[in-house]
């Protein structure tokens, strides 16, 4: 099954909310940075191939529909090619939001100096923290990177083929872009930083792999509950 949405939006601009909707909606399973946390040992090396230059897409995305988040918002341009169908969202938010959000939750220093010579270093380094050299605690290059991210973003793409999907948004324009009906339940509000901030791996157990996947499966359970649960 070839992808029918791309997301290009960087991460925590509200894409595990975003991944629950398009499951919800019917463009489901969505790929996310959770589905390769959930399931490192099986996906990990394929990541590497990607960081090294030998992606392949078709393996990484098999029985998907859509993909969302970090690492594949890196590679949007790449994807969009790759599956010309396919429509792109953007998901996006006020630049200094974003920055105040990476900042406190996955480009946290002491979060990133964890990753530092973790099995998980190098294809973080090649698909989500390489880009930012070494300003990736630089408020100004953050804000910067995040806004002519957005303007690439949209000055690349068809107006017809790209949605852009502000944070706080509902289901409407989703919907219609989609042209698919609304859902009854309101929109998903999930992984705040407190939902993030309380779910964090350990040095320990982040170089345990069946106890990082467990967790982080755990994380996706809580989050649909959150999302759609009573
Ligand atoms: P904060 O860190 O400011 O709380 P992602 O899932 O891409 O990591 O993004 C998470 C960020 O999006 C969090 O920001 C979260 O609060 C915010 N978010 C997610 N869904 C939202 C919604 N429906 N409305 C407003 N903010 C939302």
């Amino acid at each position: 099954m070839a992808l029918k949405i791309i997301g290009a939006g960087l991460g925590r601009t509200g894409t595990l909310s975003l991944k629950l909707a398009l499951e919800h909606l019917g463009f489901g399973p969505c790929y996310h940075m959770l589905e390769i946390m959930s399931a490192g040992r099986e996906r990990m090396p394929q990541w590497l191939q990607v960081v090294r230059g030998t992606p392949d897409w078709d393996a990484i995305f098999e029985g998907f529909a859509s993909t969302v988040d970090y690492p594949t918002c890196t590679y949007w341009r790449e994807l969009a090619a790759h599956y010309p169908e396919a429509k792109v969202i953007l998901s996006t938010r006020d630049a200094e939001g974003w920055f105040d959000s990476v900042h406190r939750t996955i480009f946290a220093p002491e979060h990133i100096d964890s990753l530092s010579d973790s099995p998980v270093s190098e294809f973080m380094q090649g698909a989500v923290t390489g880009a930012f050299g070494d300003h990736i605690n630089e408020r100004e290059y953050m804000v910067e990177y995040f806004r002519r991210w957005e303007e690439d973003v949209t000055a690349s793409l068809p107006p017809e083929r790209l949605l852009v999907h502000r944070l706080g948004e509902s289901w409407e324009p989703i919907c219609d872009f989609l042209g698919v009906p609304v859902p009854d339940q309101p929109y998903p509000r999930v992984n705040t930083s407190e939902d993030m901030l309380g779910n964090r791996d350990t040095r320990e157990n982040i170089n345990i792999p069946e106890e990082a996947e467990a967790r982080m499966r755990g994380y996706l359970d809580a989050m649909r509950d959150k999302a759609f649960g009573d």
